[in-house]
């Protein structure tokens, strides 16, 4: 099978930023995808619906004339987060809350210190139903690095979905065996976004012959047998796993740097890395699904309507993109993708 026809899929999780790199990256993203949940972590953090709606406008204004593609909007959740911002959330059409422990990662020393504090928004978000989206990282530094995804499952999220039992909640970039597992075991409204790093790419990938900074994002990289888990659950068929890239654009001055941030660019390639992952585990026959109504019908939406055509058949990646006044590494820059869009 050397082309593809899928459903336009959904990115369900995705970081546009704003001004400059929002126009800079947006039709990437639109170019493949209907609609995609966007995440809420600008500076300042979007925690209120006014912001969220100022944010959804800027993004259409940034949309390249004749694109059809849909910003699916979400909150940033503080402690200070009042209830009526949620309702208002509910009634404005925002699909998620975002959950940052706060210091997990880029942008989130505005997030949640405690998550007991945090209590009073999720019996409000239960009430309503209105999705938790969950960082679900520890920020405990004598946690390793490697182990902060399976210690917040289970000293945070597996209580926290037994207290709240109605609550919808997705375990954002799930990149360890005990995060799949983790899913697979819980009950009804409990799923997860899977990037395509994580579905392709082990922690040795960060040393390939030298420090990688482009291949580093968090949650890190893990090793090979969390990698083939992840893989496991994308192409199960189990419509607890769906497609969010977690393209995270950087300046490349930001990455390639003493302390580089966290942060893989994978728009250019948001359908195409996971057609390459897929058809190398043998099971291109399940990524329509995955991408394209899975975590449509999580968040409760129509499926979308039109298709988008894949063909195999590499194309060369550039060294960088442009990026307002800056530089962008992608994912594989320099090297290759196997499939593309066909016209
Ligand atoms: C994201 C970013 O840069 O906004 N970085 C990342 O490594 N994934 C934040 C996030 O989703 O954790
Ligand atoms: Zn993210």
């Amino acid at each position: 099978m050397d082309t593809l026809t899928l459903t336009r899929p959904d990115d369900c999780h995705l970081h546009l930023r704003d001004g400059p790199a929002l126009a800079a990256v947006l039709a990437d993203s639109a170019r493949r995808f209907a609609r995609a949940v966007v995440m809420p972590n600008l500076r300042p953090p979007v925690t209120t619906v006014a912001a969220a709606l100022a944010y959804g406008e800027r993004i259409r204004a940034a949309l390249p004339t004749g694109a059809d593609f849909t910003p699916l909007l979400t909150l940033y959740l503080t402690e200070a987060t009042p209830a009526s911002e949620l309702r208002a959330a509910k009634a404005a059409g925002l699909v998620g809350v975002k959950l940052y422990p706060a210091g997990a990662t880029t942008h989130s020393d505005a997030g949640v210190h405690r998550l007991e504090a945090i209590h009073p928004q999720l019996d409000v978000m239960q009430d309503i139903d209105l999705p938790l989206l969950v960082h679900g990282e520890v920020t405990d530094p004598k946690v390793d690095v490697f182990d902060r995804e399976a210690v917040f499952i289970e000293r945070h999220l597996a209580p926290l979905v037994a207290r709240f039992p109605a609550l919808r909640v997705v375990l954002e970039h799930v990149t360890t065996r005990e995060g799949v597992e983790f899913v697979r075991a819980a009950r009804p409204g409990v799923a997860a976004s899977i990037t395509p790093q994580h579905l392709s790419l082990n922690r040795g990938a960060l040393f390939e012959g030298g420090l990688r900074p482009h291949h580093y994002c968090l949650p890190v990289l893990k090793r090979e047998e969390h990698r083939a888990a992840v893989l496991a659950a994308a192409i199960s068929g189990d419509p607890r796993f769906f497609l969010g890239t977690d393209s995270a654009p950087h300046a490349q001055t930001a990455k390639e740097s003493a302390c580089g941030c966290a942060g893989i660019y994978s728009a250019h390639g948001g359908i195409e890395l996971y057609a390459e992952a897929f058809d190398a585990a043998g099971a291109l026959d399940k990524l329509d699904a995955f991408a394209s109504r899975h975590g449509a019908d999580f968040y409760g939406l129509p499926r979308n309507t039109g298709t988008l055509r894949l063909r195999r058949e590499p194309v060369p990646e550039p060294d960088s993109l442009p990026f307002g006044d800056q530089r962008l590494v992608p994912l594989r820059a320099g090297g290759q993708l196997a499939w593309q869009i066909a016209a």
